[in-house]
């Protein structure tokens, strides 16, 4: 072929790739039964102490897989299926989003998801803004999605995913040809016109965010060439499993230095996909540690995925001396699954190294729980990520512990934790849950550990994640005192 007609080629295949949408989605029908929490007032709860935890239970599905599983059916060419998909608010967000943007999105009465796909560069414009709720990696995948097609939308969200800084993406994003207009501070709200075609970029992210390096590998999806993603320090790999699963053409290769180099070729067509959605290990990680500190108790988490880049916390807790075992490994679309059984076990302090936590970024609100039960010091660093979470998670952990008697020191990028050695903490105070599930969920588990009742300000946002939390059979029972 020469010159030319490669460019021709090239050419037609973006224009397939780029077609303005004939016209703008109509706005999605709301679904009842999907109407979401986050502007409802707070639900405070409180928590007692109750009798030994034993039995087993699931967790509802994996955020992150459940978030790229709509997304990419989204963007194939036919119809996808998907069981065990997480019903919580912020993967009801990527939903309607997606909805808004030509999907078609249905779930199914046995509860599976079916999905009919627009095909990659069909995204159609939506006709009102895009509403993120509490959602940050709804805001920072589709982004990266809205980034190569030739629509414009508006993304806002509520008051925590509002103070979250947004310019780890605009960056990238913007040097595809992106053109984003923030609020102050790189915030939502924001609009984001795509450009298509987009331009291929090589990037180096700068932060461990697996946020960062998918909304790039998303927009590269719809992008001419190869787009390459290099990321010096591992993050959740559930992006490059997914793309590959959908027949995106994409390698992954690690340097001696550790060091992977992710390339993807762009304007892929992906071919729609069964997908079973694993239980979510950050959700496990409650009924784990609860298990863990609560005498007499021995607990067992079905289906839950371990990815190696998901699953740092049992590790760290099995080098506090937790009784953490996997049993029935196998795997799961593409996923390492286990159950998880853990046994009530006096926990002992321990320096976390820093190296260990991207594979458990969203677990060190329950592992400060854990160890301010445990025997000794444990220190954490490395943590300034936590810092721009749903919420600032160091100081609102240091807080809340301190406030139902644990002793705390807040560092810059940790915290240093002296453990009360397996004896119940003293509790009775009112602690706040800052629009955050997984610290109100943190919380909830250190009230089963306490002497006097907890309260917690606001459990709504459990819904996000974890919806059915308080249900976990046994662990919050009547006898507690709680709403129901
Ligand atoms: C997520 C990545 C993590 C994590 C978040 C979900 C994802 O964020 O905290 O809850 O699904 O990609 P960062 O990648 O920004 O650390």
């Amino acid at each position: 072929m020469s010159t030319g007609q490669r460019s021709a080629a090239r050419l037609a295949i973006a224009g397939r790739h780029c077609q303005k949408p004939p016209r703008q989605n109509p706005p999605a029908p709301i679904d009842r039964q999907e109407i979401r929490l986050s502007s409802a007032l707070p639900v405070p709860r409180e928590i007692r102490a109750g009798s030994p935890l034993r039995g087993t239970v699931r967790v509802p599905g994996d955020k992150s897989i459940s978030h790229r599983a709509l997304m990419l059916s989204a963007l194939a060419v036919g119809e996808s299926e998907i069981s065990g998909l997480l019903e919580g608010e912020d993967v009801l967000a990527t939903a309607a989003a997606m909805r808004a943007m030509g999907a078609l999105i249905e779930r199914g009465g046995d509860g599976r998801w079916r999905v009919r796909g627009v095909g990659v560069g069909g995204l159609l414009q939506p006709q009102t803004a895009l509403d993120m709720g509490n959602s940050g990696t709804s805001t920072r995948l589709l982004m990266g999605l809205v980034a190569s097609h030739p629509i414009v939308a508006t993304f806002t969200g509520d008051a925590s995913l509002s103070r979250r800084p947004m310019n780890r993406v605009i960056e990238p994003l913007s040097l595809m040809g992106a053109d984003i207009t923030a609020s102050p501070g790189g915030r939502l709200p924001l609009m984001l016109r795509g450009l298509c075609p987009a331009v291929p970029i090589e990037y180096r992210l700068p932060v461990a965010s697996a946020q960062v390096k998918s909304a790039v590998l998303l927009a590269g999806l719809n992008t001419p060439g190869i787009t390459r993603v290099i990321e010096p320090v591992a993050t959740r790999d559930h992006s490059e499993r997914m793309l590959a699963g959908f027949g995106a053409e994409l390698t992954v290769e690690i340097g001696g230095d550790g060091v992977r180099h992710i390339a993807i070729r762009g304007e892929a067509e992906l071919r729609p996909q069964r997908i079973d959605v694993p239980g979510d290990p950050s959700s496990a990680a409650f009924p784990i540690v609860a298990a863990l500190i609560v005498p007499g108790s021995d607990v067992t988490v079905e289906n839950v995925g371990i990815n190696p880049t998901r699953a740092g916390l049992f590790d760290v807790l099995r080098l506090m001396g937790g009784d953490v075992t996997l049993l029935n490994l196998r795997t799961v679309g593409g996923e390492p699954v286990a159950d998880i059984r853990a046994r009530h076990s006096v926990l002992t302090g321990i320096d976390v190294p820093p190296d260990v936590a991207p594979s458990m970024i969203d677990e060190f609100p329950i592992l400060f729980v854990a160890a301010a039960f445990a025997r000794g010091r444990t220190v954490t660093a490395g943590l300034d990520e936590l810092r721009v979470k749903e919420s600032d998670r160091l100081t609102t952990m240091a807080e809340a512990l301190a406030a139902i008697g644990a002793t705390i020191e807040e560092r810059a990028d940790g915290l240093v934790i002296d453990g009360s050695g397996g004896d119940p903490l003293a509790g009775g105070a009112q602690v706040g849950s800052k629009l955050d599930h997984r610290i109100a969920m943190s919380l909830a588990v250190a009230g089963l550990g306490c002497r006097a009742p907890v309260s917690i300000d606001d459990v709504a946002p459990i819904a996000t994640s974890f919806p059915g939390f308080f249900d976990l059979p046994g662990f919050f029972g009547r006898d507690d005192g709680l709403q129901t």
